[in-house]
């Protein structure tokens, strides 16, 4: 038997093989099949995710609104499950707007995000009839409405501020501090940004949008940032601040001991935050939305790797290298972000071993897990990287010419392939030459 894990997806369990299986899928036999590494998503976790979310919402505020941050994953069958439970969609560029459009988002139900949108993105996004953009800057407020009065439309939009609260993640997934490239201060340019907003025939305001940062743990940071909110509305007038977007961030465990809070004390947390602060003031609740992505995809997907080389330094430690590496999972060498491999060949053995987890790439740092306790491997066995459903496919490179990896959607001990492994003609496929 496997101990319990909360880092694996809830179909985890181990065969009569005492191989790891997923979705009812030995996850040896689908590196066998489609080869690695391979990112394997348990599809019926994913589905109850994002009904959680819903629920959990829905509970919070009757009227919030899921709307679930693209960048995390972006496959067109995950996006297209998500579409089917109800969620709004982010999108942070044109590519990440042509994904969600591809997957039959409702143009509507798409958020509009980034720091320095082109002419191009907005126009297309203008063109498709995207229901909301987040301004992110003055520079933007001329472009948005250009577009907008070019189409003769109205644009509903909402202003991203930087609410100045340290949300204690990694500096570089933080964003709600004063200092950062993302969004207008409230040190007089979001007040100058709303009213260049409300002068426009073209532009609607219709909200205001704060997102603290990633991965965090701590409940205790959104009434602080509601009552920044709620006093910007009281100074600029709250009529037309209809919604709050206090973004994505709620964190996943990687490791067992990461505790992270459930879903709904999320909900519950940031809706009472709204509540209390706009109620204080004497001010409308503005209806709740929230942009998650790593907790929306990240626990539902592992990443499986074959081991190819053990190399014993005595005195030292053991070198275990896989197949992939910050090819497929950057999160490692970016963030210093742990991870806790499972050994699929053999789940129910005692991971009585230390071994440094290394990828094939040419680079020292190209460090997979750096202290993984795992039972004695052997060349040939597949390692489980559990929690990389989210930022992993999605910030993927093809450094030393590898490959992307194949993702394949497992439930009821089917799998499918909902993206192929990239192939070397494919990493060519642009070259003129
Ligand atoms: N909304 C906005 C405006 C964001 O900037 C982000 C993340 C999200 C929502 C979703 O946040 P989440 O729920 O996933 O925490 N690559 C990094 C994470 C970068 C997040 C950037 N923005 C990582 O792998 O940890």
């Amino acid at each position: 038997m496997m101990a319990a894990n909360q880092v694996l997806p809830s179909t985890a369990s181990v065969t009569a093989d005492g191989h790891l299986s997923i979705g009812g899928c030995d996850l040896v036999a689908l590196a066998d099949e489609f080869g690695t590494p391979l990112v394997v998503y348990d599809e019926q976790h994913l589905r109850a995710t994002a009904a959680e979310f819903v629920r959990a919402y829905a509970a919070a505020d009757r009227a919030a609104e899921v709307i679930y941050a693209s960048k995390a994953y972006f496959g067109l069958a995950a996006l297209q499950l998500l579409r089917e439970e109800g969620l709004s969609v982010d999108v942070a560029s044109g590519g990440e707007l042509y994904a969600v459009l591809a997957a039959g988002f409702a143009p509507k139900r798409i958020y509009l995000h980034g720091n320095n949108k082109t002419a191009h993105e907005v126009e297309d996004a203008l063109d498709a009839g995207v229901g909301t953009v987040i301004i992110d800057g003055f520079d933007e407020i001329a472009l948005i409405e250009r577009a907008a009065a070019g189409r003769g439309i109205v644009q509903r939009v909402m202003v991203r501020v930087t609410p100045g609260i340290d949300p204690a993640t990694h500096a570089a997934i933080a964003t709600g501090q004063v200092d950062s490239k993302f969004g207008f201060s409230l040190a007089g340019d979001a007040q100058r940004g709303v009213a260049a907003i409300r002068a426009s025939a073209h532009l609607q305001l219709v909200g205001l949008h704060a997102h603290l940062g990633s991965q965090l743990f701590d409940l205790s940071v959104f009434g602080p940032t509601a009552d920044v909110l709620a006093d910007f509305a009281a100074e600029v007038g709250p009529e037309d601040i209809e919604a709050v977007d206090l973004g994505g961030g709620l964190g996943v465990a990687y490791v067992q001991e990461h505790d992270p809070p459930a879903i709904a004390a999320f909900a519950a947390a940031q809706a009472d935050a709204l509540r209390s602060a706009f109620g204080a003031r004497g001010l409308a609740i503005p209806r709740l939305l929230c942009e998650p992505g790593r907790a929306m995809v990240g626990r539902s997907g592992v990443t499986l790797y074959r081991v190819g080389g053990i190399k014993p330094i005595p005195g030292i430690r053991t070198y275990a290298s896989v197949d992939g590496g910050m090819s497929d999972l950057l999160r490692p060498m970016l963030y210093g972000a742990v991870y806790e491999p499972v050994l699929a060949s053999r789940a129910a053995a005692a991971p009585d071993r230390t071994y440094r987890i290394v990828g094939k790439h040419c680079e020292s740092g190209d460090i997979l897990v750096a202290e993984a306790r795992l039972p004695e491997l052997v060349v040939g066995d597949v390692i489980c990287l559990p929690a990389t459903g989210a930022y992993g496919v999605s910030m993927a490179s093809n450094y030393n010419g590898q490959p992307r990896p194949a993702v394949v959607f497992a439930a009821g001990g089917t799998a499918r392939v909902v993206t192929r492994r990239e192939t070397y003609a494919d990493i060519l496929g642009r070259d003129l030459a």
